[in-house]
């Protein structure tokens, strides 16, 4: 029988490897996914070749545009951010990976799937529950939940027994529990587990340290359209394109960083560090087009669902009715959010400084706004009568408790 683990190439991964075929006396097929991690996926090969994995067996896939165009994009559009800080840059991808994983066990004839998170996590929850929507009768194997490395300590000891390389970070030491892509970067465990101590500057990856961030701004434009960018500068580029343009932008400038205590969906609270460059300018940028483009009543909707949706993302439930009926109301809110954005960046943060949109999208009217003399575009006394009505009641209720 056959198994389709998910592997990174990482040390997690590369100890299930072993243990799946030591433990179930399986076929491992392995599925690594380019989702933007910048890391190179050739050794990954080496390690599963090395592993006796047959070279048939192997699945490499660059999922990048597919990613950031359905998934990312999507998520985008709805301004959505869990517990009011983070972007949900690992939340995103599991749904992506657990779907390839379900065609490649189709394809090969495999009647099971495995997985690295542990059985404390959230990142379980979202590849199972992803697994099982889109094959019910699929079998999952968690190796985390099942065998007796207890602990990251054990783990390195199996693995160093069986002679797979343990990474090491820049400090020569057993890495953070990481996970990235093109959206984010996080980091959990270690030093970090104690969430009075201050993220050490050896556990940032991909953002420059805001104090050593450029002394002069940068000035950036992103295009919208239908409330997805598609141009950087006037420049038009593909979803995984425009996002690593904007992760260098980001990068440069220190922005993206942030460090969070998070309740997770098993019910534990956890710390954690994620660095989302790109993803933290993208967010700031849809609002800013939004502002111009999308009426108030839309918009207030939309912004109360958004925590149901991002939690609904978090909580791994992509693939469900609930999250594409929401779906379906935020992408129509959509149709008419296209524009341009300008921001400033400097020293850790993004700041709108200009949007603009065409005649055929443009809701804001400086003729009937301005403190000039409007010409008759819009009459003052109306709004005395706006205003007596909505205070009927208060002063109703005023009377009365007077
Ligand atoms: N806490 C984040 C989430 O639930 C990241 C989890 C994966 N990160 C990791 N370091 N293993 O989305
Ligand atoms: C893990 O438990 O594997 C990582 C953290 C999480 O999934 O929440």
């Amino acid at each position: 029988n056959r198994v389709v683990l998910a592997f990174s190439g990482g040390l997690d991964t590369s100890v299930i490897l072993k243990w799946l075929q030591q433990t179930y006396d399986c076929e491992v097929v392995t599925f690594t996914a380019d989702l933007g991690q910048g890391e190179e996926l050739e050794p990954a090969r080496q390690k599963a070749l090395l592993m006796g994995v047959k070279p048939e067996h192997i699945f490499i896939d660059d999922l990048r545009d597919e990613f950031v165009r359905d998934y990312v994009f999507p998520m985008m559009r709805a301004n959505a951010v869990y517990e009011g800080q983070y972007l949900l840059g690992t939340s995103i991808a599991r749904p992506l990976i657990a779907k390839r994983q379900i065609e490649i066990a189709r394809q090969v004839g495999a009647d099971t799937v495995s997985h690295g998170a542990t059985g404390k996590g959230n990142d379980q929850v979202r590849f199972e529950l992803g697994y099982y929507a889109l094959n019910p009768d699929i079998k999952v194997i968690a190796p985390w939940r099942e065998w007796d490395l207890t602990s990251r300590t054990r783990l390195i000891e199996f693995a160093e027994q069986h002679q797979i390389p343990i990474p090491r970070d820049k400090r020569g030491e057993a890495p953070f529990s990481t996970d990235a892509n093109l959206l984010h970067t996080s980091s959990e465990g270690k030093v970090l587990e104690d969430p009075w101590e201050e993220v050490p500057d050896y556990v940032y990856s991909r953002t420059v340290n805001p104090e050593d961030a450029p002394d002069t701004p940068e000035y950036i434009t992103i295009d919208f359209e239908r409330g997805d960018p598609v141009a950087v500068n006037g420049e038009h580029l593909g979803p995984a394109d425009l996002l690593a343009k904007l992760n260098d932008f980001g990068r440069t400038h220190g922005i993206g960083r942030l460090d969070l205590v998070e309740n997770r969906f098993v019910g534990m609270k956890s710390r954690g560090m994620y660095e989302t460059p790109g993803g933290t300018i993208l967010h700031l940028a849809h609002r800013g087009i939004e502002q111009l483009t999308l009426d108030r009543g839309a918009a207030h909707i939309k912004d109360q669902l958004m925590p149901r949706y991002a939690e609904l993302i978090y909580n791994g439930f992509w693939f469900s009715p609930e999250r594409e009926m929401l779906q379906a109301a935020i992408d129509s809110s959509q149709r008419s959010v296209t524009g341009t954005v300008r921001l400033k960046l400097y020293k850790g943060a993004a700041h709108i400084v200009g949007r603009k949109a065409d005649v055929k999208h443009n809701l804001y009217s400086a003729d009937i706004v301005t403190f000039e003399d409007d010409q008759g575009a819009y009459d003052q006394r109306d709004a005395e009568g706006f205003i007596k009505l909505n205070a009927l009641r208060l002063r109703l209720l005023g009377r009365r408790d007077r």
